[in-house]
């Protein structure tokens, strides 16, 4: 079983988040998590968190919290590095942000955004129960309502402008 924790970031462990890398075919798919990083330090009501092995190493990034716009919870970002890929690591870290969303207060949807060329994104969202709500351009608007853990098809929220 593949266990990752999600960790804080703090001043001992940034710079090994903010160097996490996706694979060069990936950078098309996502802000990276040194910009996720800075984006991050104005919307002061979002959750970044590291990945880490059990051991402490960073796999991984996560940023997620209430979006005002779409009116339902988001994970705006979630990577796993080049390195780390394929090994479980984003099963686990995403279960962990799904329980997270799902233990704070009103919270029946989450939405996301992915690439509709990002297959692993749409694999691996589509086996949590996230499903396609409405494209916009080239990216797939999906939802998970997490009381039935189905897609929340009825809910509506806006397409947004950052990925
Ligand atoms: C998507 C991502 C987070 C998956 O992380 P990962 O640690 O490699 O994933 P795991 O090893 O835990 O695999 C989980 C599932 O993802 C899917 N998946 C992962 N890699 C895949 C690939 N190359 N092709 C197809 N599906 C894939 C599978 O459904 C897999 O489940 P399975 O092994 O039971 O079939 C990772 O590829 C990544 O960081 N991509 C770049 C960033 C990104 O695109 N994030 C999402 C943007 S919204």
């Amino acid at each position: 079983v593949v266990n990752v924790r999600l960790v804080e970031l703090t001043a001992r462990n940034w710079r090994a988040c903010a160097d996490l890398q996706v694979q060069a075919s990936q950078e098309a798919f996502t802000r990276s998590a040194l910009y996720s990083i800075a984006e991050a330090q104005f919307y002061p009501n979002t959750t970044t968190r590291g990945l880490a092995t059990p051991e402490g190493e960073l796999v991984g990034f996560a940023l997620y919290g209430w979006d005002e716009d779409a009116g339902c919870w988001w994970i705006y970002r979630f990577l796993i590095d080049r390195r780390h890929q394929g090994k479980g690591y984003g099963r686990s870290g995403l279960k962990l942000v799904i329980d997270d969303l799902a233990s704070r207060p009103d919270c029946s949807v989450i939405g996301l955004r992915y690439h509709h060329a990002n297959v692993a994104a749409q694999k691996l969202y589509e086996s949590f129960g996230f499903g396609q709500l409405h494209t916009d351009g080239d990216q797939v608007v999906a939802t998970l309502d997490v009381t039935t853990g189905a897609p929340a098809l009825s809910s509506r929220p806006r397409a947004l402008p950052t990925t």
